[in-house]
């Protein structure tokens, strides 16, 4: 069996987790804003340590993606309280709609926290089992779930079981076990992040990859859609590939295929660079959309023209989506607005964290590898404004 490749880490697991709640009888997939967004989908991906509030606030704004995720929190950081954890579960509204990524080995974690996801007013809660890193997959979290199927499954149902908890009205568990959790939420009340008014069931979703050590697509898909996640999306390498090679279309293109009919969405990701790149693949491939992850670093525009990708789908003769690059000015304005947007919601925040995007934005114009060299030395919004201010003169007037 494809999921005895590596050797099984794990007690055995009962079939169904249970905890105290009425076992779930599995209907229709909750598809929930999944059925209400256009498609085909044009998503971008989670990337930790890069799609953090500020990022994905920039994005929302300039890009508009069809649907934002999280950078992956760690269901264990955010039970014992790391602030580091539960401040990237912080979100504004022009988000929307945004999933929630969190990743663990443990489906009583994933049942406790699928509750406070809820309970944050996420539009969904993704699952990651795909993180290829050793320090996450050798725990047998991430791409590590895809060699511990029953796993995978007892982790869906705990995060079903925590949402159905939440929907019945129940008191948040983690509350009275972590209070730092508590004060927590307390202090964004104050800010203003009101949990939803209405407990309504929250959608679920996987990210993953096409294997361990080769491809399984077919199995291993096909084991995930016994759960009925509402979407999958499908990083085209395997664990063992990291991010070397190309990712695998023909993978995704399988999956799209078992899928269908199925009531869940594939997703496929993988180098695409351009809308025209992604309308290719998903012409090809059969998928419901795309996430896009390295392309949009420093390049929120990437997702603008979306509409046109859709309408070029729609003409039998492809058609070219014209790629309109963002002008220096744009880059230059989007840099410094990113800028202070993370030193004022992030002030407890290294800058350094911010050097990498600063030099993502600062691309294809005169002086900017000079000006790049300069930026990855900056402490502080006002060190950026004085080196941006003379390129933003020179660069507003042409
Ligand atoms: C810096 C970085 C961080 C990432 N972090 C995550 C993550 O937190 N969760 C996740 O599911 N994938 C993560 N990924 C994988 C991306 O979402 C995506 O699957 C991968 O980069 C391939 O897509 P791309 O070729 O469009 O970049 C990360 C990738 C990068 C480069």
């Amino acid at each position: 069996m494809f999921f005895l490749l590596e050797a099984r880490r794990f007690p055995p697991l009962k079939r169904k987790p249970c905890y105290g709640i009425k076992e779930r009888v599995i209907q229709e997939p909750n598809v929930h804003f999944w059925n209400n967004i256009s498609k085909p989908i044009i998503a971008l991906s989670p990337m930790d340590g890069v799609t953090d509030p500020c990022f994905r606030r920039i994005v929302a704004t300039h890009g508009k993606p069809d649907l934002i995720v999280t950078e992956f929190t760690s269901v264990e950081g955010i039970l014992h309280g790391a602030e580091s954890e539960l401040g990237g579960l912080v979100f504004d509204e022009i988000e929307r709609p945004i999933v929630a990524q969190i990743y663990g080995s443990n489906p009583e974690s994933f049942f406790l926290i699928a509750q406070l996801v809820c309970e944050l007013g996420f539009d969904g809660l993704d699952i990651n089992m795909g993180c290829p890193a050793k320090a996450v997959s050798s725990k047998g979290c991430g791409a590590g779930l895809i060699a511990d199927p029953p796993r995978a499954k007892a982790i869906l149902q705990a995060a079903r079981q925590g949402i159905d908890a939440w929907v019945a009205g129940g008191a948040l568990p983690m509350v009275d076990l972590h209070p730092k959790i508590g004060e927590w939420l307390t202090r964004r009340k104050e800010v203003g992040q009101l949990p939803p008014s209405e407990r309504r069931p929250l959608p679920v979703s996987v990210k993953t990859r096409i294997g361990v050590n080769r491809v399984v697509i077919q199995e291993w898909v096909s084991h995930l859609l016994e759960e009925k996640p509402a979407a999958i999306s499908i990083h085209g390498r395997t664990l063992h590939q990291g991010y070397r090679g190309a990712a695998d279309w023909k993978a995704i293109a399988e999956a799209a295929s078992i899928a269908r009919g199925s009531g869940t969405l594939i997703l496929g990701n993988g180098d695409i660079r351009s809308l025209n790149e992604a309308a290719q693949r998903i012409r090809e491939s059969g998928v419901d959309g795309v996430l896009i992850g390295r392309a949009a670093l420093g390049n929120p525009w990437i997702f603008r023209k979306k509409s046109l990708l859709r309408e070029a789908l729609s003409h039998h003769e492809p058609e070219l989506i014209p790629d309109e690059p963002a002008s220096p000015l744009e880059r230059l304005e989007a840099a410094l607005e990113h800028a202070r947007l993370f030193q004022e919601s992030r002030p407890l925040s290294r800058f350094a964290e911010m050097r990498k995007h600063l030099g993502w934005y600062c691309k294809g114009f005169p002086g900017a590898s000079q000006l790049r060299e300069k930026l990855v030395r900056v402490r502080n919004v006002d060190e950026v404004e004085a080196l941006l201010a003379p390129f933003l003169s020179e660069v507003s007037y042409r």
